[in-house]
Formats: C-alpha cells, sequence, structure tokens
C-alpha cells in the first residue's frame, strides 16, 4: 500500500525560499525553526519515525544540511555532543553548549532528540582514567548521569543508557567490554547506569545499543546468543530497560544471517523490549565504485535487512547515523582502496537523495498500517 502523506519539504519550500535558514551560530541555532505546528511529535501519523544523527558544528555552518535535517528527519540523535568527552572533559567542569544547542535546535523544529550516550568505553575523557576505586568509579558515574539526564529530563524521551556492553566475540553475557567501569564495577555498571536514569527520569526510555549483531559467522552468533543472555539477566534482577538499539552498521560484503537475527528479534520481543534501529549505514568500502551500481547494491542491503527486521517487529524508530554522505564517520576506518568517497547514507554529499532514502521511505510506510498501534 502506497501511503502519500505531506513531507516536511513541502511545508519548507516557502520558508527555505525566503531565507528563513541564514547564517548561524550555537547559540542562535535554535531559531532557526520551522512552524512546529506542522509536526506531529514523533512523526507523521503511522509511520515509523525516521531520523538521523547530527554534527552540531555542521548544522551552524552548513545551511544546505541544516535544511535537509529539519526537512527529513522526525528524530535526531548527538553524532557525539551528548558523550562524555564532550559534556563532561574535567573532573569537575561539563560543557553543555553544544548538547544544549541541539535540544534547543531540535524543540524549536518540532524534531524529536535521542540521547547518545552515558555508559560507554569510548569517548572518554583523560581524567577517567584516575579513577582508582570501586566508590570512587560508581560515585562518578552516578554523578555524571545525575547531572547530564536531569538537564535534559522531559526533554529527551529515549537514552542509549548503555552502548556496546560486550567484547567483539563474547562467550556469554559476562563478556563485557573492558572500560573504566568494568575495571571498578564489572557487571555493576549496567544496573547502576540503568536505574540511575530511570530515578532521574523516570519518564525516558532506556536503551542498550549494541552492534554487529546482524551477519553470518561464529562471531555473530555468539554475539546475539550473549545479547540475548545479558537481556534476560538484566530482566532478572528487574533491572529498567525499554529497548534494545540494533545500531546496524552494515556491511555490504558480509553476508546478512536472517534466522539468526530473526531468532533474536524474537527474543527481544518475548522479553517485552522495543526495538529501535539507531545507527543504520552500509560500509560501501568493497563494492565497485560505479556510483549507480554501488549504490544500488548498499540500499539493497538496507532493504534485506529491513525486511528482515520488520517481519517480526515493528521498529520504534529508524535512525541512520548521518543523513549524507558529506558527514559519516565511515572513511575514518573504511576508506575505499579507489580514492572515491564513501557513500554510506541516504543523501549524498550534494544532499541529493540516493536510492537508500527510497528504501528507508518505503518501509516506514510498508508497515505503517500493519503495525500501527
Ligand atoms: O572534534 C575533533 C576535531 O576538533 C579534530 O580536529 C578532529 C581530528 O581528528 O577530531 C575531532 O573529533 C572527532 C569526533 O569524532 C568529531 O568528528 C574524534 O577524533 C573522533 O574520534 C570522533 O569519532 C566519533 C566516534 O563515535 C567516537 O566518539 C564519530 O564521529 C562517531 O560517528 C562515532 O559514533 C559511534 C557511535 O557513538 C557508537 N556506535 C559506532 C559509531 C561509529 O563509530
Amino acid at each position: 500500500m502506497s501511503i502519500k502523506a505531506p513531507t516536511r519539504r513541502d511545508f519548507l519550500a516557502g520558508a527555505a525560499g525566503a531565507g528563513v535558514l541564514g547564517a548561524a551560530t550555537l547559540s542562535s541555532l535554535s531559531a532557526f525553526a520551522t512552524p512546529a505546528s506542522h509536526r506531529a511529535p514523533g512523526g507523521r501519523a503511522g509511520l515509523i519515525p525516521y531520523g538521523s544523527a547530527v554534527r552540531a558544528d555542521a548544522l551552524v555552518t552548513d545551511v544546505a544540511y541544516r535544511e535537509a535535517i529539519v526537512t527529513n528527519c522526525d528524530i535526531i540523535v548527538a553524532e557525539g555532543e551528548m558523550k562524555w568527552l564532550d559534556v563532561h572533559p574535567e573532573r569537575n567542569a561539563y560543557r553543555f553548549e553544544k548538547a544544549d544547542a541541539l535540544v534547543d535546535f531540535a524543540r524549536q523544529n518540532g524534531i524529536e532528540i535521542r540521547g547518545h550516550t552515558l555508559a560507554w568505553y569510548g569517548a572518554m575523557p583523560a581524567w577517567t582514567a584516575a579513577i582508582d576505586s570501586r566508590a570512587e568509579a560508581e560515585a562518578e558515574l552516578v554523578v555524571h548521569i545525575e547531572t547530564v539526564v536531569s538537564r535534559y529530563r522531559g526533554q529527551i524521551p529515549s537514552w542509549d543508557v548503555v552502548n556496546e556492553a560486550l567484547v567483539d566475540w563474547p562467550e556469554d553475557a559476562t563478556s563485557l567490554r573492558p572500560s573504566i567501569w568494568t575495571r571498578w564495577l564489572g557487571a555493576d555498571y549496567l544496573p547502576i547506569a540503568l536505574r540511575t536514569t530511570a530515578a532521574v527520569d523516570p519518564e525516558t526510555r532506556l536503551v542498550l545499543n549494541e552492534y554487529d549483531v546482524e551477519f553470518r559467522g561464529a562471531r555473530f552468533d555468539a554475539r546475539r546468543k550473549a545479547l540475548v543472555q545479558l537481556l534476560r539477566s538484566l530482566r532478572d534482577r528487574d533491572v529498567p530497560l525499554h529497548a534494545v538499539g540494533l545500531q546496524s552498521h552494515l556491511f555490504a560484503d558480509r553476508a546478512l544471517d536472517r534466522e539468526g537475527l530473526q531468532s533474536l528479534l524474537r527474543d527481544v520481543a518475548s522479553l517485552e523490549l522495543d526495538v529501535l534501529i539507531t545507527e543504520l549505514d552500509v560500509i560501501d568500502d568493497r563494492l565497485p565504485g560505479d556510483i549507480g551500481e554501488r549504490d544500488g547494491r548498499v540500499a539493497g542491503v538496507a532493504r534485506d535487512y529491513l525486511e528482515t527486521v520488520c517481519e517480526v517487529v515493528r521498529p520504534k524508530a529508524i535512525l541512520t547515523w548521518g543523513l549524507s554522505d558529506r558527514y559519516t564517520w565511515v572513511p575514518t576506518y573504511f576508506k575505499r582502496h579507489d580514492g572515491m568517497p564513501n557513500r554510506p547514507l541516504p543523501f549524498d554529499a550534494d544532499l541529493e537523495p540516493k536510492p537508500l532514502f527510497d528504501v528507508i521511505e518505503e518501509f516506514r510506510g510498508k508497515f505503517a498500517s500493519r503495525w500501527t498501534r
């Protein structure tokens, strides 16, 4: 069934042409708003909300990018601006300028914003390496979460509280990725982080965000199994948790494990946890250079994936890890050998929609009538 609903682009055509989106500074980012009354919170009725990771600096400097985000996103998530490194660079100093700007920008434009992330091994400021006792680790983790989550209480309806808890090749749910938190708190850091977030903002949805659970092979089998065990162990201890975030960094040269992924999703559903697709992109470093062929293959990988997921669950949201190939983390780790730019995202570097965008649009609508609650 094809669903035709007005897009943000329809509403914005006039505003952008009239120069509403002009030069900006970080503090004035929120001033660049479209009429919020045009937007139902969380997206167009019945469709799976779509969104993207954003970069605050680019929203300030790049008008076309900002317009594309406002036009196309129901949800945004900070690509880095809410991580420890950014908001808590010194032990006794928080810096919220960029995170605040993103929250304001989202509110002014009627866009939802997700939080990312509160307990991760990555993007940690140097000072945390000096933590040297269990009591100190717990105090720092709790105070950080209380400070950040309370600042945005009521404004961030969903947090990636725990990010990438498992090692690359886990034996079981106890195979947690080493961090300052596991060093001093062991597996207790998970309930501490989740319970603290829930206590500070009882309305926000608590998400455990994980990657590399989509593919075929022994390592991915082990990751799916350990993830389900971890979710069960949290449930058995009454630790609050509402959803699993499937990061969904897909690799065009890795085979999707349809049965394995669907079995994971059935287990997640049986634990009464929601599913979000949080960081979708398709890593294209090993695909042929030809743009038409490459974009088609990327879209095909995403189609297979979304079909596999949506046969079992209706994702609460689909977010890509960036909107446009202009701003993507992918070349940092997966640069192409032919020197051509990567094309992992729904819009190209000129902000033109690609076949991947059509696939996402199709899935948002295709399952709307079937799954709408
Ligand atoms: O801001 C500095 C800039 O001043 C400096 O000139 C430049 C030089 O390298 O670095 C800039 O910081 C970089 C930052 O991204 C902003 O672009 C950091 O080096 C870089 O480490 C950081 O990488 C981010 C990474 O997480 C670590 O925080 C990526 O952008 C971001 O896409 C990536 O996101 C992760 C998710 O959080 C979790 N899942 C995987 C995903 C992709 O790796």
